[in-house]
């Protein structure tokens, strides 16, 4: 048995298709490279909720609407953002997350949305000693985020942003959308189905991959030889963080678009050379795996330039699955409704194979 549940299916979604053989994402009948730096983070939205609500407004309006339940969120979660602070970033949001009411309606949906866009700058605003920023309930989303967080968004930062929620808003039956649509199957509400994803997503196997990227980054300019330093660190066991998928057997296509965001933001200045020797790194570990694993395809994923993209944007490394959680809520919740609509608990069984009781005569 494939412990890993392994091309296994199973859901039906209209939400999205990962072909991991060609390297394609199509989301709602639209390829990545579609939506990606051409439709904003609020256009997503629409688009993976349309169907899933029967209050749900016009795009713009919806857009508004999740201005607004941002002011909301930040209202009915101040007064505890400073007993959440001491919690490492993950945690706090999480944890202020769980106090939001567990319904079914696209009220309780755009909070959810709102949640983590909203509480990551605020928690890393107090963290820095400095006062938590409100939302403007007019300002796009990613902009608002930016701004929330370092007091202004430069046009070219907000794009960036924004560009990177799009590329994350939904992927298939990942380990996250996979937990979501389990609590959803028992019909608890989209709160509860998000915090199961929030679990999920926390691992370095998943989506806490970008900040040890930005730790092995780091560790490998100290060391001044990529290479030796790679190959130390799949002899001692480890894993190359950003690199491995197990859908795409090619280049994850999230990868190309986050480096085009990456490289747009700048090549005379500090980006632009930490692009440079990502791009090195990047070369040396596809070369060095390619050696260590024979047996396997192991090519660059989303992570690795999620890692260089947020790391621009102004978020410390320890936030960067935060933002990705500020990404990914989009296709939680609307999974979250496709489940719920089965009507059907998921349930699979497991094969005991533990010590046998005595049987009593
Ligand atoms: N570095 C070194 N070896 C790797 C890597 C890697 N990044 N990825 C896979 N392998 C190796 C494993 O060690 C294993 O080798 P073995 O057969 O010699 O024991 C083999 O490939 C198969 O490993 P599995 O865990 O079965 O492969 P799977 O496809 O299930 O793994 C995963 C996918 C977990 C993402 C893996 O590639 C990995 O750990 N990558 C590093 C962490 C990372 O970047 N995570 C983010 C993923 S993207 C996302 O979730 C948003």
């Amino acid at each position: 048995m494939a412990n890993g549940l392994d091309d296994v299916v199973a859901a039906d979604t209209v939400l999205s298709d990962v072909d991991g053989a060609g390297g394609h994402l199509t989301i709602r009948g639209h390829s990545l490279a579609e939506l990606a730096g051409r439709w904003r983070f609020g256009q997503v939205v629409h688009l993976l909720f349309d169907g899933f609500f029967d209050e749900l407004p016009g795009d713009s309006e919806l857009e508004q609407a999740i201005g607004k339940a941002r002011v909301e969120v930040f209202e009915r979660l101040q007064p505890i953002l400073g007993q959440l602070a001491p919690l490492d970033i993950y945690s706090a949001v999480r944890a202020g997350i769980a106090l939001l009411p567990d319904g079914e309606a696209l009220a309780d949906a755009l909070r959810l949305i709102a949640a983590p866009a909203v509480l990551t700058p605020a928690l890393l605003r107090l963290g820095r000693g400095e006062k938590p920023l409100p939302p403007d309930a007019s300002a796009d989303h990613a902009s608002d985020m930016l701004r929330m967080l370092g007091g202004t968004a430069s046009p070219a930062l907000a794009k960036a942003l924004d560009t990177y929620l799009v590329t994350v808003c939904d992927h298939g039956l990942n380990a996250s959308t996979f937990a979501t649509r389990v609590v959803a199957s028992t019909q608890a509400g989209l709160t509860s189905a998000i915090l199961a994803g929030l679990g999920a997503l926390k691992g370095p196997l998943h989506g806490g991959a970008p900040g040890p990227v930005i730790e092995m980054l780091d560790a490998i300019e100290a060391s001044g030889d990529a290479a030796a330093w790679l190959r130390d660190e799949i002899a001692r066991g480890g894993r190359i963080m950003g690199f491995g998928h197990r859908i795409y057997r090619v280049r994850d296509p999230r990868a190309d678009v986050l480096k085009a965001v990456v490289r747009q933001l700048g090549s005379s200045n500090q980006t632009g050379s930490r692009l440079a020797f990502a791009e090195r790194v990047e070369q040396a570990a596809l070369d060095v795996l390619r050696v260590a694993k024979p047996q396997r395809s192991i090519q660059t994923n989303v992570e690795f330039y999620t890692a260089l993209l947020l790391e621009a944007a102004g978020f410390p490394k320890e936030a960067f699955s935060n933002v990705f959680a500020a990404g990914r809520v989009a296709g939680w919740i609307a999974h979250t409704r496709e489940q719920q609509a089965t009507g059907r608990l998921i349930r699979p069984q497991s094969r005991y194979v533990g010590p046998v009781p005595d049987l009593v005569a």
